[in-house]
């Protein structure tokens, strides 16, 4: 077989490699729906412990199913002094870079640990879940010299994560707009973070290094970086009427504007449009609207992009939300590392329960058979 008779999928772009029973996404009609149900309506109706629970388990709880969910969620967010101290050995890296860290440092320290059974791998995931936010917010805590903050016992995961920013109990609508954005965020079929979970569990590797590398998979501006930057961007416009001057500035000089284009949607992303109602109901009632201004002046200025398939992503309005609510801006990709701790673990247990070792090919272009010259002779 010579080169010319394979087709390259650079990226991957377009290849299915597994079948999923979790996520559903049609990328041209902008549809998106968990186990069946529409994300809208899980952005809607639902909270982030509910969807959390439908990701893993695969329907939507019962009362009594969901109250035992909660307390277990809830029974797991305190982490133990050994994982402090791992913090604090890393406390002067990006968060991301301690997330990375102290999650694979938690495996051990997991009372599942060395069983990869598809029961204590959700288990894990549920207590990974409940500790990320912890890890996040602890780390915050330390860096800036504050006191840490304990998770609250009785708050809503989403309630309890901004609780842990500073110790004051969240207004309702900034608990329900991060609960929502935890929702929007619990899981996307194979994307790059989910994609490197499956490939490591692929090996027979256990949930935290699965977890681990989905970290930092994440970590990039191409995949969870997204919202940090179009933060920036933001600030960098100042004002809307500099928008449109400032995104013919980035198209011209071949850059991209961060928050827009998507590698499988061709319309917009069916999860932008909540936080867009967000960032507007919140920028109102905060008697600021310049940010949800600058977002509307550069979707205008990218209308004609809109043609090729270009439209605003989830990340476009999370940003806005997480500076609003008062989250410094190197938090916001692990904001999304904490949503998406569910679909994580699920990707992994559907990867262990019909695994396969994930090993594509390399079409070689390099030079062969060629004369090994001894070190003297070069
Ligand atoms: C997400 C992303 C990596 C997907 O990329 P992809 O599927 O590989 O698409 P490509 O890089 O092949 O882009 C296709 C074309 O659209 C253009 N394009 C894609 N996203 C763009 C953006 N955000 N701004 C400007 N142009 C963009 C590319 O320049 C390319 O143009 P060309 O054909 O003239 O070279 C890309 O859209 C991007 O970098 N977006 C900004 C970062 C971001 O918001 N990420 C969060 C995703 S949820």
């Amino acid at each position: 077989m010579t080169s010319r008779d394979v087709k390259l999928h650079r990226g991957l772009q377009g290849v299915y490699f597994d079948r999923t029973e979790t996520t559903f996404i049609d990328g041209k009609k902008g549809i998106l729906e968990y186990r069946g149900y529409s994300v809208h309506d899980l952005a809607k109706k639902s909270t982030f412990e509910e969807t959390a629970y439908l990701l893993l388990y695969g329907s939507l709880p019962t009362r009594g199913q969901l109250e035992e969910f909660d307390q277990q969620l809830k029974s797991s967010r305190t982490i133990s002094g050994q994982t402090i101290d791992a913090i604090r050995l890393v406390q002067d890296s990006h968060p991301m870079d301690v997330l990375r860290s102290v999650v694979s440092s938690l495996a051990g320290f997991d009372p599942d640990y060395g069983d990869n059974s598809i029961d204590a791998t959700l288990r894990k995931g549920v207590r990974l879940t409940s500790q990320l936010p912890t890890i996040v917010m602890a780390h915050d805590a330390m860096r800036n010299g504050r006191e840490i903050v304990e998770p609250s016992p009785s708050l809503s995961h989403a309630a309890n994560f901004l609780y842990m920013l500073n110790g004051n109990t969240p207004s309702d609508d900034a608990a329900s707009l991060m609960d929502r954005d935890f929702i929007l965020h619990a899981d996307h079929g194979s994307n790059a973070s989910s994609f490197t979970a499956r490939v490591v569990a692929g090996t027979g590797a256990d949930l935290h290094s699965a977890i681990t590398a989905a970290v930092a998979a994440l970590s990039g501006p191409f995949h969870g970086g997204a919202a940090e930057n179009v933060m920036k961007m933001a600030e960098e416009i100042g004002d809307p009427e500099n928008a449109a001057e400032y995104v013919k500035g980035l198209l011209s000089s071949k850059r991209r504007v961060m928050g827009f284009g998507h590698r499988v949607y061709r319309a917009e992303d069916p999860r932008a449009g909540h936080l867009r109602d967000g960032v507007r109901q919140l920028s109102h009632e905060m008697g600021d609207p310049r940010w949800y201004n600058i977002l509307e002046a550069v979707i205008e200025a990218m209308k004609p992009y809109a043609r090729r398939g270009i439209h605003v992503n989830v990340d476009f309005f999370a940003g806005v939300i997480y500076h609003l609510i008062g989250i410094p801006n190197d938090l916001f990709v692990p904001i999304f590392a904490v949503g998406r701790v569910p679909g994580w673990t699920i990707q992994v247990v559907e990867q262990f329960r019909h695994n396969i070792l994930i090993r594509p090919l390399l079409l070689f272009s390099g030079e062969r058979e060629r004369e090994y010259v001894p070190i003297d002779a070069r």
